[in-house]
């Protein structure tokens, strides 16, 4: 994934071109990761371009502003309308949305007050986060020998830069030891979550996450997958998960924004299930990707459209089959 180095950044409210959407290297930002973000998608549906859930993700983003203390004068239609309008601007039909509060330039110290609170908007294109193969053949992960944060340290359900120093960490671990991804513990030794990335394991046929206080990010897909999984009639369960628990599991996979519903196949060197994706993961996937698609009706309201001319093409589709995606 390069960045293009084209288009337009929003920048406090000003549209400005890719090359001159910088900051001044004496920004707080810079020096003490004082930043909160979001990471959502467009897809590019047969009914136009639609964000998946844009209005949750700009909300975790106020909550993680909230907690860190950095007003910011957006509401959430604001927010919202402000990344409408640069998916409009820069004519993208799909996209990764990456909006960005941070402490700007005023002053160094750790106190972040003095620092103004700017934010920005960037797109890009991202295709598959995990690798082509990963969504269907399923990746090679390790548990992390690095935590995740322990409580009252550094928040886990605010998206804040600083919480990726920890993330980066389990990456390049995991890269430097041959996998794909790693999986990273609480300090209480329960399963957390990856990287960048929700875990769900699946036992007898039911579904298995582990809880918000075990130091995950709230993710929005996680919170997606558990919803069709529930409307897929399967039971889904919030618990303290042993790392044992993930090496005898029927299935295992991952979710996140970036990495969708991405299946593992094995976990320190061990086979999950038959070494494939699972019958329960392959459901998920397809139940995600049919709402991604705008290829079943979109009941829980998670799509919003990005440009109002191509309404045409939702009235004319109720009046044609629904296009499948190849994924
Ligand atoms: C640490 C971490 N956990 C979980 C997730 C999944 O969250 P979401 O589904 O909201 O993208 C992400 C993705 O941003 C993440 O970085």
């Amino acid at each position: 994934m390069a960045f293009p180095g084209t288009g337009k950044i929003w920048m406090n409210g000003k549209l400005v071109d890719w090359k001159d959407a910088t900051i001044h290297v004496a920004s707080h930002v810079v020096h003490y990761g004082s930043a909160v973000f979001e990471g959502a998608r467009c897809y590019a549906t047969p009914k136009g371009s639609a964000c998946f859930r844009l209005d949750a993700h700009m909300r975790r983003l106020q909550q993680s502003s909230k907690i860190y203390r950095m007003d910011y004068p957006l509401d959430l239609d604001g927010w919202m309308g402000a990344v409408l309008d640069t998916i409009r601007a820069n004519a993208m039909k799909a996209c990764y949305i990456r909006p960005l509060v941070y402490r700007g330039y005023e002053t160094l110290g750790v106190n972040p007050f003095p620092n103004p609170v700017d934010a920005a908007i960037m797109l890009w294109e991202w295709g598959t986060y995990l690798g082509g193969d990963a969504l269907e053949k399923g990746v090679d992960v390790k548990v992390s020998s690095w935590s995740r944060m322990a409580p009252n340290t550094l928040p886990a359900m605010a998206k804040s830069s600083a919480n990726y120093a920890n993330s980066a960490l389990i990456k390049m671990e995991a890269i430097t030891d041959g996998y794909t991804e790693g999986i990273a513990l609480d300090v209480f030794g329960n399963v957390s979550e990856g990287s960048g990335q929700n875990i769900f394991i699946v036992r007898d046929g039911v579904l298995l996450t582990p809880p918000i206080a075990s130091s995950i990010l709230g993710g929005i897909t996680r919170d997606s997958i558990a919803t069709l999984a529930r409307d897929l009639g399967f039971v889904v369960s919030e618990v303290n998960i042993p790392r044992e628990a993930l090496y005898i599991a029927d299935e295992v996979f991952v979710v996140g924004t970036a990495a969708e519903v991405t299946p593992i196949r094995s976990i320190d060197k061990i086979q999950i299930g038959n070494g494939r994706r699972g019958p329960i993961t392959e459901a998920l996937q397809r139940a995600f990707f049919d709402v991604i698609n705008g290829d079943v009706p979109d009941t829980h309201g998670w799509l919003t459209y990005v440009y109002p001319e191509e309404a045409a093409l939702r009235v004319a589709s109720h009046q044609r089959p629904a296009t499948v995606h190849a994924r």
